[in-house]
């Protein structure tokens, strides 16, 4: 077991609409008993929910976040919104560098890094993202790929507090596809050496997530993998059973 509070982090992509919201309540009803003390719990609907959702989760422990952000609080960026934003509208916490992101809108770690930094500057938690293609892992490129994206995407401000690691290899999301538990450790074990290598002392403290393909299945074997200090969890967790499901395993 981990000597870091398990993180379960739900990332509803570009999915949800009002009618929604009984599932998230349903979330938080479940975490008001004994879970709390065992696990955190996050949510990152779409924007347009993001309000109604802090409101709804007030008091009752479950943070919610958004799932990215422009660099600068505020200005002529169009469709954007600030971390500035996400913090006046009650997230906590804010996704940057997912690989849809990078991927669909040709995001770079240096803009990642940016979009990090100013998630702490509006007092938000960042999760960044790492994770390799299929293709990086087939040339055996994987750790040299996670490695630099660490190296860039990391903001030198970075605090167990603030920053939370994920590893989402690419080719393992919404495919149902996972890495060996050894794959996962090896690159969790090898994501929190760099993190030692820049960080110090500190680099204990951080959280690193695993996400691609979570499932209540395959949930208790991922958790009480080695450096795996929670989930970050897709399609699975727009279903507040499976959602809670995964969570337990966490316990
Ligand atoms: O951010 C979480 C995500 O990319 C994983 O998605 O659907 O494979 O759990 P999924």
């Amino acid at each position: 077991t981990s000597k870091r509070k398990p993180l379960i982090a739900g990332n509803w992509k570009m999915n949800g609409l009002g009618s929604s919201a009984p599932e998230f309540v349903t979330v938080i009803g479940a975490y008001m008993g004994p879970m709390r003390h065992a696990v955190d719990l996050m949510v990152f609907p779409p924007a347009t929910l993001l309000t109604s959702f802090a409101t709804a989760t007030r008091g009752a422990g479950v943070l919610v976040g958004a799932q990215d952000c422009h660099p600068e609080p505020n200005g002529p960026y169009t469709g954007d919104i600030s971390a500035e934003m996400i913090a006046d509208a009650g997230g906590k916490a804010v996704i940057v560098g997912h690989s849809e992101r990078r991927a669909d809108h040709s995001e770079t770690d240096a803009l990642i890094r940016s979009k990090a930094e100013a998630a702490f500057r509006a007092g938000l938690v960042a999760i960044v993202c790492v994770g390799e293609t299929a293709d990086e892992r087939e040339q055996k490129r994987a750790a040299a790929v996670v490695g630099e994206q660490l190296q860039g995407s990391l903001p030198d401000a970075a605090k167990a507090e603030n920053l939370v690691v994920a590893y989402e290899p690419v080719w393992a999301i919404g495919s149902g596809l996972t890495p060996t538990i050894a794959e996962v450790e090896e690159m969790h074990g090898f994501i929190r050496a760099e993190l030692a290598k820049r960080f110090g002392a500190e680099s204990d403290k951080f959280r690193i997530l695993y996400g691609g393909s979570v499932k209540p299945a395959n949930a208790a074997e991922i958790l009480t993998a080695a450096d795996v200090d929670g989930a970050l969890v897709g399609g699975a967790s727009l279903k507040a059973a499976d959602f809670l499901a995964i969570a337990k395993a966490a316990q």
